[in-house]
């Protein structure tokens, strides 16, 4: 399985495939940027007998977005290698039309941009990939995606009780994400990104990710030179009651990553935003208060949503 690395997250997918009994067949790419199709492209030409391309969608650990999902899974389909897909913190807040891009295998977690309380693991098939899941020796009962499907059509059912409550719960966060719109929702996490990425540099941080590569749903910021994210993300937490994450792997210690997913609004940008600006400036950071807020407030006063 090709898969590019480029972060903790798609480390972990080159584990888990591992784990499986797969051979991962690694792509070392920038972690400021995404994989580009070309070298998916000669990874494939390198490695013919590959039965699948995996990609992370989104890399939460560095807020790198994958760009060249579309032209990938062409070349996927093309080839006939399978195209897997980790699209866990971003499916629910970014494009992903799963069957024009032509991905088998897609997965996202409740907890991300769906807005549900964790615990759920949402998986789409192709019919191309229920092909080869036949072919394939039987794993664990409980991840046999097989009798899922049979359980499904035939009584609608789980074959093993599931956890109903969350059922319960994404039920309730599909509706609002119906209620709002698939298309709007999109755009709101795109403008709240934007507003974020605009106070960001305004700010003078400096962010991790290239421009073209930028997620719009996790910013991850450098962190300014001798100020901890540690002591960042102290402050915020217990002065201001506002929680962010820290570098994760190798980054540990560099940065710290802001969400900008689910029910993420103006509010919570321009909070969060101001609650940074003070946090800074207690911590000696050289900063004219309000410059990230009323840049980010130019962004949301342009392209309201
Ligand atoms: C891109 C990506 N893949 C995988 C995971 C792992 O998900 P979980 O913690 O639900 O196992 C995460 C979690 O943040 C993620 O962001």
């Amino acid at each position: 399985v090709i898969i590019p690395i480029q972060g903790v997250f798609s480390d972990r997918l080159r584990i888990a495939i591992e784990r499986y009994g797969g051979i991962p067949i690694p792509i070392e790419v920038d972690w400021r940027r995404g994989v580009v199709t070309e070298q998916v492209k000669e990874a494939l030409d390198k490695n013919p007998d590959a039965k699948a391309v995996a990609i992370v969608y989104n890399e939460t650990s560095t807020g790198v977005t994958n760009r060249c999902l579309e032209e990938v899974g062409k070349i996927c389909k093309e080839r006939d290698k399978l195209f897997l897909v980790d699209a866990i913190s971003i499916l629910g807040g970014d494009y992903l039309p799963v069957d024009k891009w032509n991905i088998d295998i897609c997965v996202t977690g409740s907890q991300k941009c769906l807005a549900c309380p964790p615990g759920l693991a949402l998986i789409s098939v192709s019919k191309r990939a229920w092909e080869v899941i036949k072919e394939n020796k039987k794993g664990t009962y409980y991840f046999d995606l097989e009798l899922c499907k049979d359980f499904l059509e035939r009584k609608m059912e789980t074959p093993f009780t599931p956890v109903l409550p969350l059922f319960y719960a994404l039920d309730e966060a599909l509706q609002i994400i119906r209620e709002e719109g698939l298309e709007k929702r999109i755009k709101r996490h795109k403008i709240c990104a934007d507003a974020m990425y605009s106070a960001i540099e305004a700010m003078k941080l400096k962010l991790f990710a290239d421009k073209e590569f930028r997620s719009n749903t996790v910013v991850a910021v450098e962190n300014p030179q001798n100020i901890s994210d540690a002591d960042i993300r102290r402050i915020m937490r217990e002065k201001y009651r506002v929680l962010i994450a820290g570098g994760m792997g190798k980054l540990h210690g560099t940065m710290f990553r802001i969400g900008v997913m689910g029910i993420v609004t103006e509010r919570e940008i321009l909070t969060t935003i101001r609650c940074l600006e003070k946090t800074l400036i207690s911590l000696g950071y050289d900063l004219k208060s309000g410059v990230g807020v009323s840049a980010a407030m130019n962004i949301f006063e342009r392209e309201p949503y």
